[in-house]
């Protein structure tokens, strides 16, 4: 066993959920019980338990199934300590005052935080009000900047694919083309990769702004071949030209008055484009429900066997990040904020552009 002064620690998930958060969760209390001699206190629902001191010690539970089981044993919830705070109706505490008792109800050394960007922005804010924390990257979207990984991501992609691929045959029996509506409000990680390795013909992404015209050409030329079905993996934050001029606050209007996500809008913009029957599937929540994939199983074990190790070196205030394969301490201050957008430059995206699907510009 080696030193450490850091003996107890909270651990929240927050935000969406992701696959591999459980596997984090147990190798990050083996490794620290193991090599430190640290306790662990499991925080219920995100930072609505940090508040509430609403907690558990992790040693009640029985880590070890955990590897390989989908959600969080911890709940989670999007609630944001940060923004426009309240004072509690029951205690009066404003909730940063909240989270202060909680750490001294429970003697925390330190906190570790899983979760996206929101989870990360706010684990930032709690290490600059002076609290011992440590970030680790979760999200089904991949978009966390400062680490090239995420877990869950590859999970996502798996199902995606899979969703894909059960969609081509119906596609193919019924002459369709077919929208397969994916994760990804900000971001279109997860569409370009499922895209490539489901054999879209078309990927909507929301860094790239798509021109209907364009995608009514390229499937009216594949169709002109012999080509009698379509996939198209839209994100489901794609967004039109037309969009993509307007103002943050004109955008977000305009998202907000569709009655239908934006796959069924793609859909019917194709028909009338192209005159091929087109349809839509939202694959929704199956892309970060279910069990990890044994890649995010690895990945969050190591992650998370790596965050007992900032812990007891007290690297706080940072994300436990993996660069070029090897584990990094990325700032707070650096991931905060920000959103991982697919750029150019993404060989993945060179590599899709190279095979001739088509992105709509
Ligand atoms: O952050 C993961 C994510 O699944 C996004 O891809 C998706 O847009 C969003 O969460 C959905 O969030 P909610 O659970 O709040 O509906």
């Amino acid at each position: 066993m080696k030193a450490s002064t850091i003996k107890t620690v909270g651990i929240l998930t927050s935000g969406g959920d992701a696959p591999g958060l459980n596997a984090a969760i147990r190798a990050l209390c083996i490794s620290g019980k193991n090599n430190y001699g640290m306790k662990f206190i499991g925080i219920r629902n995100g930072y609505r338990g940090l508040i509430d001191n609403d907690t558990f010690k992790m040693d009640t539970i029985d880590l070890e199934p955990l590897i390989s089981q989908g959600g969080t044993i911890l709940g989670t919830s999007r609630v944001k300590p940060f923004k426009n705070p309240v004072p509690d109706p029951k205690t009066g505490l404003l909730p940063v005052e909240g989270i202060k008792e909680t750490f001294k109800k429970n003697k925390l050394d330190a906190l570790v935080c899983l979760g996206g960007n929101g989870t990360n922005t706010t684990a930032s804010l709690l290490s600059e009000a002076g609290f011992n924390v440590i970030g680790m990257p979760k999200t089904i979207d991949n978009d966390i900047v400062g680490t090239d990984e995420t877990f869950g991501f590859h999970t996502a992609i798996d199902v995606a694919t899979h969703g894909i691929e059960a969609i081509r045959t119906t596609a193919k029996s019924h002459s369709r083309a077919m929208v397969v509506e994916i994760m990804g409000h900000k971001v279109g990680w997860l569409g370009l990769y499922a895209g490539l390795a489901g054999r879209a013909d078309v990927i909507l992404l929301p860094e790239i702004p798509y021109d209907i015209k364009k995608i009514a050409k390229y499937l009216k030329a594949k169709k002109a071949k012999g080509q009698n079905y379509f996939i198209i993996a839209c994100s489901e934050g794609a967004i039109d030209l037309n969009e993509a001029a307007l103002s943050k606050k004109e955008f977000k209007k305009a998202r907000e008055s569709m009655s239908q996500s934006v796959g069924f809008r793609v859909a019917k913009e194709i028909e009338e484009a192209t005159g091929i029957e087109t349809r839509t599937s939202v694959l929704g929540y199956l892309q970060r429900g279910g069990d990890p994939a044994p890649y995010d199983m690895i990945l969050a074990t190591k992650l998370g066997s790596a965050a007992a190790d900032f812990l007891a070196e007290k690297r706080f205030g940072n994300l436990v990040a993996v660069k070029n394969g090897s584990i990094v301490a990325t700032p707070l201050s650096v991931v905060a904020g920000k959103v991982k957008e697919i750029t150019e430059e993404e060989p993945v995206l060179k590599t899709a552009r190279d095979l001739g699907i088509c992105f709509g510009d």
